[in-house]
């Protein structure tokens, strides 16, 4: 319940422009890398000097107008130039949503291609982000398209897809970030057991370690990274063949680790000041991620939105059982 909780909080509008407005709160500055580019160029500095690289993500959702998505892709396009001019060792990562993929799909792949096409001439990776099951097949068309043109560009695969295997074999020849997923997904399509979510990533990724291009094994779970560690060695796979990656602001002892263990390490690094979305995701995965968000819950204003929402969350709640009954 917990988990429906945050996610029914992350697609709250309302609650999402409330929040662009204090700043980051709620502890979300422990998890975002600062509200503008040269807060999130010194976080890259830090993480690059300890041999990290990083994917940069300019968060913003709930974009349904052009002028948004318009100035969502200038704002990628200065931290292209940021990377570029500050010689930090990072790329980017872009939700296509916030490009306008909701808008029109031609408006969408004009904005992302003048990003991948800025990127392709700094040597820069762009990976797009995979979001929800009603985004998907909009998302590999860009791919589709983008990746006709362009060898800078890939994007993420979903474990807790039942049918993911086979768009793994389409894209085998792309770079792909592999991740369980984080949004809420129907039964019919997606996997809901943790456990059938976990074998289905492993049995991805050790199947992209041997035939893919490079593997990127986004997750915080020890007991995977641990298994993969293992696969790797055993299968004698270079390490220059895949990375792992976690998310800034988890787990940042084991990210230290892998990286000095020498084996590709990237941290996701958001930043910017709509990080609602993306910091209630967060905690819908991991509720005992409120931990570092500790006393900071507890001031009026956020006080005021949580309980909005949980109110706004549990009537809901109760009319459905309503209505089933
Ligand atoms: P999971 O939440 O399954 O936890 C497994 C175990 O790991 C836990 O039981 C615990 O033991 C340990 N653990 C996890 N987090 C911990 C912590 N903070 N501290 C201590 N122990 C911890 N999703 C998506 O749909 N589209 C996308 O584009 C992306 N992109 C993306 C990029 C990157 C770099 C990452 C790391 C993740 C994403 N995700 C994503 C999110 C992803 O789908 C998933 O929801 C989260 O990574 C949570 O799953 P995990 O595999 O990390 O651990």
């Amino acid at each position: 319940m917990l988990k429906d909780f945050f996610i029914a909080l992350s697609q709250n509008q309302f609650l999402n422009s409330s929040a662009k407005k204090y700043g980051l709160k709620l502890g979300a500055q422990s998890v975002v890398a600062g509200t503008n580019i040269p807060e999130v160029m010194k976080s890259i500095k830090e993480l690059n000097s300890h041999g990290i690289s990083c994917t940069v993500d300019n968060l913003g959702e709930f974009v349904f107008k052009k002028e948004e998505a318009t100035a969502a892709k200038e704002n990628i396009l200065k931290v292209i130039e940021a990377i570029n001019e500050n010689k930090v060792d990072a790329h980017i990562s872009l939700k296509p949503t916030q490009l306008g993929l909701d808008i029109d799909f031609d408006f969408a792949l004009s904005n992302v291609k003048e990003v991948v096409d800025k990127a392709s001439r700094y040597d820069m990776f762009v990976n797009i982000d995979m979001e929800d099951s009603s985004h998907l097949e909009t998302t590999l068309n860009l791919l589709d398209k983008l990746s006709a043109e362009y060898d800078n560009v890939g994007t993420v695969l979903q474990s807790y897809f039942r049918n993911t295997q086979e768009y793994l074999e389409k894209y085998r020849n792309l770079r792909i970030r592999l991740v369980k997923g984080a949004y809420k997904e129907p039964e019919e399509i997606a996997y809901l057991d943790k456990k059938d979510i976990d074998e289905n990533y492993i049995k991805l990724t050790e199947w992209h370690l041997l035939n893919g291009k490079f593997t990127s094994i986004a997750t915080h779970d020890h007991r995977i990274i641990n298994h993969i560690k293992e696969f790797v060695k055993k299968n004698d796979i270079s390490k220059d063949k895949f990375e792992f990656q976690m998310l800034y602001g988890f787990r940042r002892e084991l990210q230290l680790q892998l990286a000095s263990e020498g084996y590709n390490f990237c941290t996701y690094v958001p930043f910017g000041n709509d990080w609602y979305g993306y910091f209630m995701r967060r905690l819908a995965e991991r509720p005992q991620n409120l931990k570092i968000v500790g006393k900071q819950v507890f001031n009026k204003k956020t006080n005021t939105m949580i309980g909005m929402a949980a109110g706004a969350f549990l009537l809901g709640r109760a009319s459905k059982k309503k209505k089933r009954k």
